[in-house]
């Protein structure tokens, strides 16, 4: 459920019409709704509360603005973070620091260190080596770095090959069953207090049998370390959950995803983090786009926006989906192909659409763009960097402005040998 509804014939964010922060901000700009992320944020706390002793960390990655991560800040939630960028940012925000996941597959010694004195919750360790590197750089400022190992558990989470994270073939987490051996060997480790386990399979899965298959991998793994004498206590669960970027898709709901966790979860006796970014962003934001063209095509109008690839990859990249709607729909529709002025073919937000008949001057709306869209934008082309506005009832914001093309040249300059 979002708060982008027509009222009076035009598409507005909660009470703010589309129109009036196009008007104000100009084109493209992201828009994103308060009500629409608190809503999730709630939804999804209450959903995995079912399985006990719970925390929620948003992965910031899918929306990394300040305004947005305060707001979740506000809702209770912490952040994992995987990267120093995000883990300075998340503390911008103001995160706790013991909030703070640090995920990642190429931690540096720099980050690692820097987590280390801001004093974050908990390091997801990727590979034997990160683990004694951190009990080192933790020894030696006479603490304990809390860890978990991330496993992989060779499991097909069912999602596009670009998001997967959980089969063997992946970079990510360790071999399963290479878990046992490492925990022997790194849980002595005085810089370490090594407490668990963590895994993550994949982005916007559909379907909760690939996570469940994992789950009960990972309750095999537990009993196994506690055989060993070993302790868990915390076990990060990872996000992945999906969500419905067009009608007719029926991802799983929070509940539905909390009753199996709670299940397959039941006799574990631990702490269980989570880390979901796009059930909790992705339908909470909207790129609003101004049509500069409608074009005659060979078999459909190409309806020419000054949106492109460079402020929403996700469509180029993955081939993804995202919902194409008028802010003034005038009742006709038309079949047309979308696109936006970068000079690449890829550069398409939609083929042979049925959408709102539109024509040049009007705006139109990307939906479910709160995630994986204004942090995954570029300059190509030297096109100016996405505004961001977030809306609360009947104000807005702009939680992040316009960066022209002139002011990102600044950071260049030609060599003296040239000059
Ligand atoms: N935890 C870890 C360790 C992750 O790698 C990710 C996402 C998440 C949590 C959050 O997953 P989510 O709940 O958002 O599915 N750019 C792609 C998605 C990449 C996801 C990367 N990792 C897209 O636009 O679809």
């Amino acid at each position: 459920m979002d708060h982008f509804n027509i009222t009076g014939g035009e598409l507005h964010a909660e009470e703010v019409p589309l129109s009036r922060i196009a008007a104000e901000v100009g084109t493209p700009v992201y828009v994103y709704s308060t009500a629409t992320l608190q809503r999730h944020a709630r939804v999804f706390k209450e959903a995995v509360a079912q399985a006990g002793r719970t925390r929620v960390a948003f992965a910031i990655k899918a929306n990394p603005n300040l305004g947005v991560l305060r707001l979740l800040a506000n809702e209770g939630l912490g952040a994992d973070v995987v990267s120093g960028g995000e883990l300075k940012r998340a503390l911008a925000a103001g995160m706790k620091a013991e909030d703070i996941v640090f995920s990642g597959v190429g931690k540096t010694r720099a980050e690692l260190a820097l987590g280390l004195d801001e004093g974050i919750g908990q390091f997801n360790l990727e590979l034997e080596e990160e683990g004694v590197v951190l009990a080192a750089l933790a020894a030696e400022r006479g603490k304990r770095a809390p860890a978990v190992l991330r496993v992989n558990p060779d499991v097909d989470a069912g999602t596009h090959a670009k998001i997967s994270t959980g089969k063997a073939e992946n970079k990510f987490g360790l071999p399963i069953d290479q878990a046992r051996a490492i925990f022997d060997r790194l849980a002595p480790l005085p810089g370490l207090d090594l407490r668990g386990v963590a895994l993550h399979i994949g982005s916007q899965l559909k379907d909760l049998a690939p996570l469940e298959a994992a789950f009960d991998r990972v309750g095999l793994l537990i009993r196994e370390l506690r055989a060993a004498g070993h302790k868990v206590t915390h076990v990060d669960l990872g996000g992945g959950l999906g969500v419905s970027y067009r009608e007719g898709e029926t991802p799983p709901s929070p509940a539905e995803y909390g009753a199996m966790v709670a299940r397959a979860t039941k006799d574990w006796d631990v702490e269980l983090m989570f880390e979901p970014g796009r059930v909790i962003a992705a339908n909470a934001g909207v790129l609003v786009t101004e049509v500069l063209w409608v074009k005659p095509g060979v078999t459909h109008p190409w309806v020419i926006v000054d949106a492109a690839m460079n402020d929403l990859a996700r469509v180029a990249i993955y081939d993804a989906w995202h919902d194409v709607a008028a802010v003034r729909p005038s009742g006709e529709t038309f079949t047309a192909n979308v696109a936006g002025p970068v000079c690449e073919s890829s550069d398409v937000f939609a083929k042979a659409r049925v959408m709102d008949k539109v024509a040049q001057g009007d705006l139109i709306v990307l939906r479910s763009a709160g995630a994986y869209g204004a942090t995954m934008a570029s300059t190509y082309n030297s096109r100016a960097l996405v505004p961001e506005v977030l809306v609360s009832g009947d104000r807005y914001a702009i939680v992040a402005s316009r960066i022209a093309a002139e002011t990102i040249m600044d950071a260049e300059q030609v060599p003296d040998w040239l000059k």
